[in-house]
C-alpha cells in the first residue's frame, strides 16, 4: 500500500466521530494502513492539537469495534495533526497545501493524497473548486476523493454537483460512498452469485419466481428532520441502498471478477430497468407516511408530529415498488423493494423465491410443496438459508420446510467503513457507486419523484411498529405472492 496523506474535511463533525475515526483506528490496529501515514483534521473550529487528540480519542472509545489500549491509541494519535480550514476562503487551502507538503516531507509521502469530504454537500463543490485552484489537486503523486450521499437531489443537481467534481478530479480517481456496499454480506453476493455453481445456474428467469428486498427500520426520523423531511425514503433509501442492492444482486457474470467488469454489469442492470409510466405508477408503486404507534412496548408520534417536520408534511417515510429488469435473465420476473422507517423490525434482506412447478406434486397425500426460499440477510445479522422441503419421520413423513443455514461471528467482522477506507487506500473501486450508476439511478426515479411531488400517487398512513402500509402487502399479493419474513 503506498504511503500518503489522508486529508478530512468536517473533522470534528459527526460522522468522522462515529465512523470515521474509529474505522481508522481500528485499520491501524489491523495494519491495514498505508506504512507511510500523515492524517490532517480540517474544521471551523480553532482547537490545539491536545484538544483535537482529546475529540479523536473519545470518538474511538465512544464508537470503535474494539476497546481501544491507551498505548496504541498514543502511537495512532501520533500520525494525526489539525487546523481550521473555512471552506470559502482561498487563503486557507494556501495554508492547507503548505501544511500538507510539509507532512509529506516529514513522512516522505510522494505526493500522494487523498481528500475526505465529509461534510455538508453544499460545499462538496467549492471545495472541489478550491483543491484545484490552490495546487492542492496538482500532486506528482495519486489523488483520491471520498464524498458521501447525497449525490445530488435529483438528476439535474447529481449532473451539476459532479460537472464541479469533474473540474478537480477524474471519475476514477472518486469514491462515492453508499455504506449498504460496505456491508459484508452486500460485497459477498458478488461470491455467492459467481463462485457458486449451483446458484450461477438457477440465477435467472428460467428457476426464479421473484426478488424481495427489505429494508425496514425501527427509528423514525430522529433529529435529522430539516434534511429527511425534503428527501423522504426515496432519496434517503431507495435511489442509492435500494438500488444498489438490487443491481448487486441481479447483475450477470461479469467477464473477470474486477471493479470496472463488475460495475459495467452493474451499469447494465440499471439500464435495463423498465422506466415506469405515470399508469405504472400507479399500480406498482406504495407510498407510505407512519403514523403513530407503538414500538417495542414504546409509544412513538406521527411522523407528522415529530421534532422540524412540517406540519402537513407529505414526504414518504416508506416505499414499496414493484420493478422489472428487461433483459433476457431477468424478464418475467417481478423485483419488490421496501423500505421504510418505524416499522416492526430492523432487518435489510434479499429473499429469493425460486419457481414451484412441483407444487401440486404431493396432492394425493393431501400436502403441498412449498417454494425454495434462499434467504440473503443482511442487517443486523449477517446470515443466509436455504429453505428446502423434508420429510419428518415422527409426523408419519409430513412434509415440512428445513433450513440450511449460516451466520458468520459477528464479533470479528470490521465494519462497512474500514471496508470501504481500506479500499480506497489501496485503489480498489469495485463497492463504491460509478457516477454512471448514480446518474441512471436519478433517471430512473424521476417520474416518482415528480408523482410524490404533485401528489399524484396517495400517501398511505401506516400505524407505527407495523409492516408498513397494507397497500404494499396487496402488491405483492395480487401477483399471487407473499412477503417472505426470512424467519
Ligand atoms: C442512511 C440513511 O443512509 O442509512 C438513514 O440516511 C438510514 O436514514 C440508514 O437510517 C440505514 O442504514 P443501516 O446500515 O442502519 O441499514
Amino acid at each position: 500500500m503506498e504511503s500518503m496523506t489522508f486529508v478530512l474535511f468536517g473533522a470534528t463533525g459527526d460522522l468522522a466521530k462515529r465512523k470515521i475515526f474509529p474505522a481508522l483506528y481500528n485499520l491501524y490496529i489491523d495494519q491495514k494502513v498505508p506504512s507511510a501515514l500523515s492524517v490532517i483534521g480540517l474544521g471551523m473550529d480553532e482547537m490545539t492539537l491536545a484538544d483535537f487528540h482529546q475529540h479523536v480519542k473519545d470518538a474511538v472509545t465512544s464508537f470503535s469495534r474494539r476497546d481501544p489500549s491507551e498505548k496504541e491509541l498514543q502511537a495512532f494519535l501520533e500520525k494525526i495533526v489539525y487546523t481550521t480550514l473555512d471552506a470559502k476562503k482561498e487563503d486557507d487551502y494556501i495554508k492547507l497545501l503548505q501544511l500538507v507538503e510539509e507532512q509529506e516531507k516529514a513522512y516522505d509521502i510522494p505526493g500522494n493524497r487523498l481528500f475526505y469530504l465529509s461534510v455538508a454537500p453544499m460545499f462538496f463543490d467549492t471545495i472541489a473548486l478550491h483543491i484545484k485552484k490552490s495546487g492542492l489537486g496538482s500532486t506528482k503523486g495519486f489523488k483520491r476523493l471520498i464524498i458521501e450521499k447525497p449525490f445530488g437531489h435529483d438528476v439535474e443537481s447529481a449532473q451539476e454537483l459532479n460537472n464541479h467534481l469533474n473540474h478537480a478530479f477524474e471519475e476514477e480517481e472518486i469514491y462515492r460512498i453508499d455504506h449498504y456496499l460496505g456491508k459484508p454480506m452486500v460485497q459477498n453476493l458478488e461470491a455467492l452469485e459467481f463462485a457458486n455453481p449451483v446458484l450461477q445456474a438457477l440465477w435467472n428467469n428460467q428457476y426464479i419466481a421473484n426478488v424481495q428486498i427489505t429494508a425496514s427500520e425501527t427509528v423514525g426520523v430522529e433529529k435529522r428532520a430539516g434534511y429527511y423531511d425534503g428527501a423522504g425514503a426515496i432519496r434517503d433509501m431507495f435511489q442509492n441502498h435500494m438500488l444498489q442492492l438490487l443491481m448487486m444482486t441481479a447483475m450477470h457474470l461479469p467477464k473477470k471478477i474486477c471493479a470496472s467488469d463488475i460495475r459495467d454489469e452493474k451499469r447494465k442492470v440499471i439500464e435495463s430497468l423498465r422506466p415506469l409510466t405515470s399508469t405504472d405508477i400507479q399500480q406498482s408503486v406504495v407510498r407510505g407516511q407512519y403514523g403513530a404507534g407503538e414500538i417495542k412496548g414504546k409509544t412513538v408520534p406521527a411522523y407528522t408530529d415529530e421534532p422540524g417536520v412540517k406540519e402537513h408534511s407529505q414526504t414518504d417515510t416508506f416505499v414499496a415498488a414493484r420493478l422489472w429488469i428487461d433483459n433476457e435473465f431477468w424478464q418475467g420476473v417481478p423485483f419488490y423493494i421496501r423500505t421504510g422507517k418505524r416499522l416492526s423490525e430492523k432487518s435489510t434482506r434479499i429473499v429469493i423465491e425460486f419457481k414451484n412447478p412441483l407444487k401440486d406434486l404431493y396432492v394425493d397425500q393431501n400436502q403441498e410443496v412449498a417454494p425454495n426460499l434462499f434467504v440473503i440477510q443482511i442487517n443486523p445479522n449477517e446470515s443466509m438459508s436455504l429453505q428446502l422441503n423434508s420429510k419428518n419421520p415422527l409426523k408419519n413423513g409430513q412434509l415440512e420446510t428445513v433450513s440450511i443455514h449460516f451466520s458468520s461471528d459477528q464479533d470479528e467482522i470490521p465494519e462497512a467503513y474500514e471496508r470501504l477506507i481500506y479500499d480506497v487506500f489501496r485503489g480498489d473501486s469495485t463497492f463504491f457507486a460509478h457516477w454512471k450508476e448514480v446518474e441512471l439511478a436519478w433517471k430512473w426515479i424521476d417520474p416518482l419523484l415528480q408523482a410524490f411531488q404533485n401528489n399524484t400517487l396517495p400517501l398511505n398512513t401506516y400505524e407505527a411498529g407495523t409492516n408498513g402500509p397494507k397497500e404494499a402487502d396487496e402488491l405483492v399479493q395480487k401477483d399471487g405472492f407473499t412477503w417472505w419474513t426470512g424467519k
